[in-house]
């Protein structure tokens, strides 16, 4: 097939030549079955103009007195009529009043009076096929008082006269095809194939370029679907085009970020390490603002080593481990920053047998960020409890605390990097970051609820189970 279509010669591999031959073709198929009906009827008119003819010739010899015409003249009447012989038929009788010279037999005798259109056609065809019959043709007296009239026709003359119709309408037929298909193709030319060939160029010019305005469609004022089509494309290659260049920035911007970053936290591991020198000043003051001063650096490099590793964009793909999910809550609590005071008790509801296939380190990660919210959350104490089920082919876990819930801010903005943070030296990536690694696993971390009671978050982990 394919082969098929490289062999077409170039100028019918178009759109507009295809519909062009297409269109010839069905101008000439309709032309066909109109010529079909209309080759049976110049048939019958030509013969009923036989019958006119020889009714013309029988009144010229009505006319003389004695019925008797010199042999010249009836010779003359016959060619003039076209036919070889008339004769009336009368209920008692059939007289033959003009005849030449050769008495011809009779191949086929058609009679014209109600004649159906199927039989009309067929014996138009017939003619066609044969064409050198010799016929008798029965048609109306005009005065039926007198009978019918009979001629004998000559089928060679019909035959030539059906075949210079013929002709003629094929000629005709060859010209209107040409112009209607001309026409269409000219329209189909205007109106589909050049915007097409538009649409396509600036595709084409797109995909190369997509930076440069110049390859974009211009924006059509067009209100068909053509007109609709080049204004989608032309909105769909503006939104690519800014958000390519957002893109460029933006990533010009996170390249700038972390070298800052990486820069800043040095300086600041230095910074720390002066701080802590001045930990062991005795001086009263110092004292007192040593730890505040610790305490904020602490944050800074907090800060930076956060978004450093969110400015990752690629952030390593998950490496699957079975691992005791229990014990892995165990390792959290120890790194939550659970106080020494006790005010907040750690739950670990985890059943010993669930086991995760999951990568052990990121989903540590995810757990230590939700318990370090709730831990920073429960300034005045509460309990932090995990708990887990099977679910399908999953684990889900819930995790939840006894906190004051989440604040406004940061339940308009759950889970946006930077944004969500309603807390004093807080960045606002622990859950963006924490959602993020829990999706490249295929699952998904969710509010389950919020309020003064506590807050609940959901853990989904499909396909996990060992
Ligand atoms: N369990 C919780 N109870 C109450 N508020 C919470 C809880 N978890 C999160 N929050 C609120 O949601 C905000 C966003 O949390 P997220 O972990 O994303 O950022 P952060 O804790 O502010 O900063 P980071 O975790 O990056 O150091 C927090 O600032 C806090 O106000
Ligand atoms: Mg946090």
């Amino acid at each position: 097939m394919q082969e098929r279509k490289r062999n077409l010669p170039r100028w019918l591999r178009g759109l507009s030549a295809r519909l062009l031959v297409l269109t010839m073709i069905f101008v000439m198929l309709s032309e066909v079955l109109i010529y079909v009906p209309s080759i049976a009827r110049f048939r019958l008119m030509f013969l009923e103009n036989r019958i006119a003819d020889a009714h013309l010739a029988s009144l010229a010899l009505k006319a003389t007195p004695d019925n008797v015409l010199s042999r010249t003249l009836e010779l003359e009447l016959l060619s003039n009529a076209m036919v070889r012989g008339i004769a009336l038929k009368r209920p008692e009788a059939r007289i033959m009043i003009l005849m030449d010279d050769m008495p011809p037999d009779v191949d086929a005798t058609y009679d014209l009076r109600g004649a159906g259109a199927p039989q009309l056609i067929a014996d138009a065809f017939a003619t066609l096929r044969q064409g050198d019959r010799t016929l008798r043709i029965v048609g109306d007296f005009p005065d039926q008082s007198e009978g019918s009239l009979e001629v004998i026709v000559d089928e060679r003359q019909l035959f030539a006269a059906m075949i210079d119709y013929s002709t003629n309408i094929m000629k005709l037929s060859l010209i209107i095809s040409l112009l209607t298909a001309g026409l269409v193709f000219l329209s189909l030319q205007l109106l589909m194939v050049l915007p097409m060939r538009r649409i396509t160029a600036s595709l084409v010019a797109f995909r190369k370029a997509p930076e440069n305005a110049n390859s974009m469609i211009a924006f059509s004022t067009r209100g068909d679907e053509i007109g609709k089509a080049e204004r989608e494309l032309h909105h769909m290659q503006d939104g690519v085009r800014a958000a390519l260049a957002q893109k460029a920035h933006l990533a010009a911007l996170g390249a700038a970020v972390s070298k800052i970053n990486h820069d800043l936290r040095n300086i600041l591991a230095t910074a720390q390490l002066v701080s802590d020198r001045l930990g062991e000043v005795q001086d009263p003051t110092v004292r007192q603002v040593a730890p505040r001063l610790m305490q904020s650096i602490d944050r800074a490099i907090e800060l930076c080593s956060q978004t450093l590793s969110f400015g990752r964009a690629d952030e390593a793909a998950p490496k699957p481990v079975a691992f005791a999910l229990r014990d892995l809550v165990d390792d959290v609590s120890a790194f939550a920053g659970l106080p020494n005071d006790g005010s907040i008790t750690w739950r670990n509801d985890v059943p010993g047998e669930i086991m995760v296939r999951a990568d052990r380190e990121q989903i540590f990660r995810v757990l230590l960020n939700l318990a370090r919210n709730a831990v920073q959350a429960m300034t005045q104490g509460g309990e932090v409890s995990v708990t887990a089920s099977r679910g399908g082919a999953g684990v889900i876990v819930e995790f939840a605390d006894s906190g004051p819930g989440l604040p406004d801010k940061a339940r308009r903005h759950l889970f946006e990097p930077f944004t969500s943070s309603a807390r004093a030296g807080g960045t606002g990536l622990g859950l963006a970051i924490a959602k993020e690694l829990i999706v490249a696993h295929g699952g998904d971390l969710t509010l389950l609820r919020s309020d003064s009671g506590g807050t609940v978050f959901r853990l989904d982990l499909p396909g996990a189970r060992t």
